[in-house]
């Protein structure tokens, strides 16, 4: 059995962090959710894995290697450019021959892994098994409907008046009917070859297509909302570590994960959260749900619910900052220059709320 993690993409909802890095390398909880994705698909017994990737195939490329790292052998699959999720399977053809294998998209997060499904798969004599979860507002999602023997017979792009609350999650079991499946389909009105179209064709030709019913929480990581939802979620499971210093007048819970290198100074920091290596927090608040990641300074400011990436500065905020999420080398500060103003130098498709 293979592993094909979906990587290419655009991410054009996450603009304008995704213009300078791939969205599946944004860590929640200070690690990349790529490889969080690697991680699972390790975890079922699974070491042979594809990456598609598309205009961002070289960061990922340096920044996730060969897989040694995870006892992994990881090859890379280029898409040339994002026509749909049938569309990378499409491409991976070579790279999957005859095997069965796990699609998993690599902005996913789930929560408790995927190695039931996998076992469960292997088990059966299923053509695909596709996971779903129970949604409040199945209208937003690709929707699945099941008959009485629990098979499915139907799938549905959100459907104004929905049939089912059991929504389509990022991750799917094939065996290798899916090749013929994806050669047959017809581009949709958005002019990409739909995977839900390409199971829609097994379960119309009589192949056997069977739900796997996901339990726990999943998050589709695709606007920054999502984002700061994955993060609090993974936060949350995280078994804390205080590997960094905290000095004497410093107040950290036992919910707060500091990892090596990094220090308090006079701050008060509340869990679940995680401050990033070599970071330095002084005079400051970090409440619940944050994630500092590495080398980042915070200074007389207040932050919570947000996500600051690398090497960035926030220094003398005059109020709160949170639900914010926090690019790379970003400097954030109060100003002493007179006149008082806000004063901004936003990439595209920035979005900004003020007090
Ligand atoms: P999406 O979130 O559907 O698409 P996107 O990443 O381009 O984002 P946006 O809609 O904001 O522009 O993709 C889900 C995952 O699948 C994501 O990890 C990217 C990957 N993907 C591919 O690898 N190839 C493709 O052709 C598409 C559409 C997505």
């Amino acid at each position: 059995m293979k592993g094909l993690i979906l990587s290419g993409g655009k991410g054009t909802r996450l603009y304008p962090l995704t213009y300078t890095r791939a969205k599946q390398l944004i860590p929640v909880a200070n690690k990349p959710i790529l490889f969080r994705v690697i991680e699972a698909i390790r975890d079922a017994g699974i070491t042979d894995i594809g990456i598609v990737v598309g205009d961002t195939a070289e960061e990922i490329k340096a920044t996730v290697g060969r897989g040694n790292r995870w006892g992994v052998r990881i090859t890379y699959i280029h898409q040339p450019q994002p026509l749909g999720l049938a569309h990378a399977v499409k491409v991976s053809r070579d790279y999957l021959g005859d095997e069965p294998f796990v699609m998993f998209l690599g902005d996913n997060v789930i929560q408790g892994g995927i190695t039931e499904l996998v076992r469960q798969f292997q088990e059966s004599d299923w053509n695909a098994q596709i996971v779903l979860t129970r949604v409040d507002h199945p209208e937003q999602y690709g929707v699945a409907v099941l008959n009485g023997e629990g098979r499915v017979v139907r799938l549905i792009e959100k459907p104004k008046e929905p049939p089912s609350d059991l929504a389509l999650v990022g991750i799917y079991m094939f065996d290798h009917h899916i090749h013929q499946a994806v050669d047959e389909i017809q581009p949709s009105w958005r002019g990409e070859l739909e995977i839900t179209d390409a199971i829609q064709w097994l379960v119309e030709h009589d192949y056997k297509v069977f739900p796997y019913i996901h339990r726990g929480w999943w998050i589709d990581t695709g606007k920054p909302g999502d984002m700061l939802e994955a993060n609090s979620m993974v936060l949350q499971e995280l078994t804390p570590v205080i590997e960094g210093f905290v000095d004497r007048d410093s107040e950290v819970d036992c919910r707060v994960t500091v990892e090596k290198g990094a220090e308090i100074i006079n701050s008060v920091v509340r869990g679940p959260t995680i401050i990033g290596e070599r970071s330095r927090i002084v005079n400051s608040y970090i409440g619940p749900f944050t994630s500092i990641y590495h080398d980042v300074v915070v200074e007389n400011s207040e932050i919570e619910r947000s996500i600051v990436l690398e090497n960035s500065v926030i220094r003398d905020l005059p109020a709160r900052l949170q639900d914010s999420l926090i690019g790379r080398n970003v400097v954030l500060t109060r100003s002493p220059m007179k006149p008082k103003a806000f004063k901004m130098n936003l990439g595209d498709y920035s979005q900004v709320g003020v007090l």
